[in-house]
């Protein structure tokens, strides 16, 4: 019988190798892809051949002198015999990748990144839609809020007009014209307090629309300011409270919508006087900043807690009112104010501390123009 080199040709075996690789879609050429391969002889038990070269001379039985040797072959990732069909296989062929931990890894290691990758999609967009649903709920139970608050602020003027509105017309009534008077005055009011409140809904539809422009004219904030502190001041004095102004600004005017600066005032006013439970005392200061004016509304009504500050700007949003809810209102000012100054290229900050009041600061460009 012939020995197993003998029977085996090292350059067929080498091609034979390549093909089969080739066969399994791996390509034996790739830099990437390194291997080592040999035959045992079972009979010698050495490495009869080593990578397409004899490195056993067995003709002679001389001791084996390895002239090629991979070494890593004598403990290979796969093997399988030889001639497998003799009774005793002679020898086995055996194969090694030096690299075959790394070549697994890197495509794991796509696989992977790619199933991270699609998990953080997959989660990411789940965060979402739970941040948008948990956005959505609160805003609908704002909007249901300002809702009944808007049912509300309506039903008490529209009661006292229909009151007012059956008085006159009773015989008794009609006779006395002072009387008339006295209740035609009450449905003027009335009327008008309801009309500021429609304006105040229509106001923030419009600016949601953003279709508004403002009619820029050269104002003096001193002016408005005085404007609108004379209005609420009969409010607070008949609360014992108080309205003082130091307006320290040395040039007060600044360009801008009159409308709209005298709503922002007026709006900051509003709230320091509503949020007062007792005694207002409330302060408008100016001075003079580096290219504009600041305007600080400061009052000692309930403050604002650090969370609630985060959000009066927002539309609709009211502190839980809690034992004051006789305070009423729409929860549309802070927003107004806030798109108010963005659009004048100003700026809206509110200081305050729970129990301590606040205060409320507007920095107002001279120019709204750069
Ligand atoms: N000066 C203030 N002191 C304490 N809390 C305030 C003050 N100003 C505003 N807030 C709080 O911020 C919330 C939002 O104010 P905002 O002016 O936007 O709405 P409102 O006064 O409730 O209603 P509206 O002004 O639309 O009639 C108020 O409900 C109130 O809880
Ligand atoms: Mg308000």
């Amino acid at each position: 019988m012939r020995s197993l080199e003998e029977r085996i040709k090292v350059g067929d075996l080498d091609l034979i190798i390549r093909q089969e690789f080739e066969k399994r879609g791996i390509n034996p050429k790739n830099s990437k892809f390194k291997f080592h391969y040999g035959i045992w002889s079972n009979e010698k038990n050495v490495m009869i051949i080593e990578d397409g070269h004899y490195v056993y001379d067995g003709f002679d039985n001389k001791p084996p002198v390895p002239t090629y040797n991979t070494s890593s072959l004598y403990n290979p990732d796969n093997s399988v015999p030889v001639f497998h069909n003799a009774k005793v296989p002679p020898g086995e062929l055996r194969v090694y990748f030096p690299n075959r931990t790394n070549i697994i890894l890197s495509s794991l290691w796509k696989n992977a990144t790619g199933t991270a990758l699609f998990a953080a999609i997959i989660l990411s967009c789940f965060a979402y839609t739970l941040t948008v649903i948990f956005r959505q709920k609160k805003l609908s139970e704002m909007k249901t809020d300002f809702i009944n608050n808007m049912t509300h602020e309506f039903k008490t003027p529209i009661a006292t007009i229909s009151l007012a509105s059956d008085s006159i017309v009773s015989p008794m009534i009609l006779s006395n014209p002072e009387k008339v008077q006295r209740f035609a005055n009450i449905i003027k009011q009335e009327n008008k307090r309801m009309n500021s409140q429609v304006e105040k809904v229509l106001q923030m539809a419009l600016l949601d629309k953003r279709d508004f422009s403002l009619k820029l004219t050269e104002l003096n904030l001193h002016e408005i300011i005085q404007a609108a502190v004379e209005n609420i001041s009969l409010r607070v004095e008949k609360r014992d409270g108080v309205v003082k102004t130091i307006l320290n600004a040395s040039r007060p005017s600044i360009e801008g919508d009159l409308t709209h600066v005298a709503n922002v005032i007026n709006n900051l006013l509003d709230n320091a006087d509503k949020y007062s439970p007792d005694k207002p005392e409330i302060t408008v200061i100016t001075r003079n900043i580096s290219n504009g004016v600041e305007v600080t509304v400061q009052d000692n009504g309930i403050g604002i807690s650090k969370e609630a500050r985060k959000q009066i700007f927002d539309k609709f949003y009211r502190v839980p009112t809690g034992n004051l809810h006789d305070v009423k209102g729409f929860g549309l000012g802070l927003s107004y104010v806030k798109a108010m100054m963005t659009a004048h290229k100003g700026s809206v900050e509110v200081k305050s501390e729970p129990g301590k009041g606040s205060s409320f600061v507007l920095t107002f460009p001279f120019q709204v123009e750069a």
